[in-house]
């Protein structure tokens, strides 16, 4: 397993980002123990500071597994604020559900079953935030699915836009990215393939940050 971030820059970044709650913590522990992605303290902490900068109201995820991000996210959002989050794996928002119950959020939280490309149709936003953590060779779809309705002014955060874990080749994605034609792993592929969408999107201006496995943070400014 690469990383992009060495464990004592992780570790730091841990050390001096906002504290983790119990939930938070509890939340750590049952990745660790089931082996589950999530995005991490220092992403996770990033992502609440960022909702509090922007004083974002409304968020919606792609991919939320059991609301390791969502609660970050949560954390700073206002009482009369809103998150969707989705999965395909009830059991992940079962999950999710247990841990928001002992939360001190009092907005919405729609917890939605079924493929996140879909459920989005149903929601006609305007969304501050969107957090692209779905397949990774569906991120372009994802994004397309709800450029629309990303609010002026609004951010669209791509998780593992550096990856080098679960195959994905950082030589390779740089090729891709410059745009060398080479056949590589569809995460891989998947990635390059956002990054030119919302790359040359016009209506989007696109910074990466190397934390976590690297996070995309697209701002709509038009
Ligand atoms: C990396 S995990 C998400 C972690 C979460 N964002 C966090 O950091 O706490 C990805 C999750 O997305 C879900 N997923 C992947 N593609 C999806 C899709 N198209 N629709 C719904 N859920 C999806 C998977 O079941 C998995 O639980």
């Amino acid at each position: 397993m690469g990383s992009i971030v060495s464990k004592d820059i992780t570790k730091f970044l841990q050390r001096v980002g906002p504290d983790p709650d119990s939930v938070i913590k509890d939340m750590e522990t049952y990745a660790d123990e089931n082996d589950f992605p999530i995005v991490g303290s220092a992403v996770g902490g990033w992502l609440c500071q960022l909702t509090q900068l922007s004083e974002s109201r409304s968020i919606f995820e792609f991919g939320s597994g059991f609301g390791y991000s969502a609660y970050w996210f949560s954390r700073a959002l206002p009482d009369n604020g809103q998150i969707v989050l989705t999965d395909h794996d009830a059991q992940n928002l079962n999950k999710a559900e247990t841990f928001f119950d002992r939360s001190d959020f009092e907005g919405s939280v729609h917890f939605e079953h079924g493929d996140a490309i879909e459920t989005v149709q149903q929601y006609s936003g305007p969304f501050d935030i969107v957090l692209l953590d779905n397949e990774k060779d569906r991120y372009k779809e994802a994004f397309e699915s709800v450029r629309e309705k990303v609010a002026p002014g609004g951010l669209v955060i791509t998780d593992n836009s550096m990856m080098t874990t679960i195959t994905v080749d950082f030589e390779e994605l740089h090729a891709l990215v410059r745009g060398e034609d080479i056949e590589t792993h569809k995460n891989t592929t998947g990635i390059a393939e956002l990054y030119e969408a919302i790359g040359r999107d016009p209506a989007f201006d696109t910074t990466v940050l190397p934390i976590g496995d690297g996070v995309a943070v697209s701002y709509k400014n038009s």
